[in-house]
């Protein structure tokens, strides 16, 4: 089993109600389930995660990273005892351990547990399908990021909600996440924005080596980062760099669904020419009455006379109160981790609150669909 960054702490027990780290190992038979939040019920594997268990049976519990950083998968362990034998549980912090919580992506049953967890039913039937991909094109949007639009096999659609991702299959059983760009309606392409990490092994391809032609395996529609249509709250978006590429995908949703709640896009990046899709942002704003975008620089030339700073630190500024708004974001962790505590202390709530963490991969197992 291979182990994403900083896996060097031994493997860790949680209980409940009272809660104690240790090294201790136990086999185990099937364990029952039960979240309390719904009723529903399902059986964990020995070592199969909460997480991994859940989606085999259908039951939809959120996520994001799978690798234990991005807190999407947070819930509440209500009896029994979870550890964590891959990574250590990195989104929890005193509080959160203090307070009973628990990370499904990670936590591993040690017995029957009950859990207290809310599930994502809109994607419960959107099957998850393994599929091959032609490499259409390959363009510059900027030096660090290019565009691919990837094409399925004649006759085969994938269906899946704007914001969701793919991984993309590499040998070795290793996978690389990669939100979808376009909107379900383009059934043409598929449409990535990849940003070149240095010393990737991916993106170095993509950026190094890939020619047009090149197959694909794809894993996916994955994630619970969607756009919730049947929202009547106005909308706030926020993305770092390539986090754009799922906020595209929604808002392109939303303008072919004709919902026209107010819609305000802030885009967080280094310098003007990192904005790499200002015609299309321009365009939203003649399709959609309500639309307004802010562009954020960290690092901006003398002549820029926009907002500079970080780009969760101008959506505070400009809302005081995020309790009415439904807000995503998506992007480096960093970002993520920094707006969604700036959020939830200026009024926003959990459950209206969706993001996807640009963790870099896991090399983690597939999930188990069988
Ligand atoms: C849900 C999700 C959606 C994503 N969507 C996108 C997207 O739309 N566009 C996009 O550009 N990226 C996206 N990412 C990030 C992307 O998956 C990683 O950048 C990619 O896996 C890097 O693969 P690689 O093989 O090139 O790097 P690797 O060979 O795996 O990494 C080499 C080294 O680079 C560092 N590294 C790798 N990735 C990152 C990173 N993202 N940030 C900081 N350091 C890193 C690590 O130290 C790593 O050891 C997404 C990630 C997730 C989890
Ligand atoms: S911490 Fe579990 S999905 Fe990110």
């Amino acid at each position: 089993m291979e182990f994403a960054k900083g896996n060097t702490a031994a493997p860790l027990i949680v209980s409940c109600p009272l809660r104690h780290y240790g090294t201790r190992l136990l086999t185990q038979a099937q364990n029952r389930i039960i979240n309390r939040a719904s009723g529903h019920e399902f059986r964990a594997r020995p070592d199969e995660t909460v997480l991994a268990a859940a989606l085999r049976q259908g039951v939809m519990l959120p996520y994001s990273c799978r690798n234990g950083t991005c807190a999407s998968c947070k819930c509440r362990l209500v009896t029994g005892e979870v550890r964590y034998p891959f990574n250590p549980p990195t989104a929890l912090d005193t509080e959160d351990l203090a307070d009973g919580r628990m990370l499904a992506c990670q936590a591993v049953s040690d017995g029957d547990i009950e859990i207290e967890a809310i599930e994502i039913e809109q994607v419960a039937d959107i099957p998850v399908r393994l599929l091959p991909a032609r490499v259409e094109s390959i363009d510059e949007l900027t030096p660090t990021v290019r565009r691919l639009r990837l094409k399925l096999p004649r006759g085969q659609r994938l269906q899946f909600l704007a914001g969701q991702y793919m991984d993309i299959l590499l040998p070795g059983g290793k996978r690389r996440a990669f939100s979808i760009a376009s909107p379900p309606s383009e059934t043409e392409f598929l449409e990535l924005h990849v940003r070149h990490v240095s010393g990737g092994g991916f993106t170095g391809h993509v950026f190094e080596t890939m020619q047009a032609g090149e197959i694909l395996r794809l894993e996916g529609p994955l994630g619970m980062f969607f756009v919730r249509l049947g929202s009547p709250r106005p909308i706030l978006m926020m993305g770092g760099g390539t986090g754009f590429a799922p906020l595209k995908a929604m808002i392109e949703d939303l303008i072919h669904a004709g919902d026209t709640r107010p819609l305000i896009l802030y885009w967080g990046v280094r310098t003007a020419s990192d904005l790499y899709a200002r015609e299309l942002i321009a365009d939203f704003g003649q399709r959609h009455p309500e639309f307004r975008f802010v562009p954020v620089l960290s690092e901006p030339s003398g002549d820029w006379s926009g907002r500079r700073g970080f780009v969760h630190d101008a959506l505070i500024e400009d809302h005081a109160d995020l309790a009415p708004f439904e807000v995503y974001m998506s992007g480096p962790p960093a970002m993520v981790h920094a707006g969604r505590r700036a959020i939830l202390a200026a009024g926003g709530s959990e459950v209206h609150l969706h993001y996807d963490s640009f963790d870099f991969a896991p090399d983690i197992p597939p999930m188990d669909r069988t």
